[in-house]
């Protein structure tokens, strides 16, 4: 049955493809902080296995509202590592960096997932499109608040 919710077709198609971007970054982001919670190492230990714990499980929760908008509006959600890698604006790392090396990464990492979402809101304005932006200004919140706590953590 044809979708009839006032977005047309090719709003539908340039909002969907700005939340497969921000899916496929919030996916890689998610992994990367699971996998320091998993292997950090040294005297900041406890604070950051916990702290990255909390960041990835907000962050699990979030990926199922990215990918049901895509699926309200009409298209299927990416969702494998193939299409992730493709569509990902966050590097991934390679082996085991130091605890505060690791910090900084998440932070480059949340900050890139901040900018893909930034860049989809003109978009989603001129479409008229609330749900979507109220999504995308709470990953907005999120991720710039996450990133100013990573930060605070690299001063002296
Ligand atoms: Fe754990």
């Amino acid at each position: 049955m044809a979708i009839n919710i006032g977005l047309s077709q090719e709003e539908r198609e340039q909002i969907t493809s700005g939340l497969s971007r921000l899916l496929a970054d919030s996916y890689t982001l998610y992994l990367m902080t699971h996998n320091f919670h998993w292997n950090v190492t040294g005297p900041m230990f406890n604070t950051l296995h916990t702290m990255f714990m909390q960041q990835y499980t907000e962050q699990w929760t979030a990926l199922d509202l990215i990918a049901e908008r895509i699926r309200a509006l009409g298209f299927p959600a990416p969702g494998t590592y193939k299409e992730f890698a493709a569509l990902a604006s966050v590097k991934e790392v390679d082996g085991v960096p130091k605890a505060m090396d690791m910090v900084r990464h998440l932070v480059n990492a949340q900050e890139a997932t901040a900018r893909t979402a930034r860049q989809l809101f003109p978009t989603v304005n001129a479409a008229n499109d609330q749900p979507t932006a109220d999504l995308l200004t709470q990953r907005l919140d999120v991720h710039e608040k996450t990133a100013w706590m990573l930060r605070s953590l690299l001063e002296e």
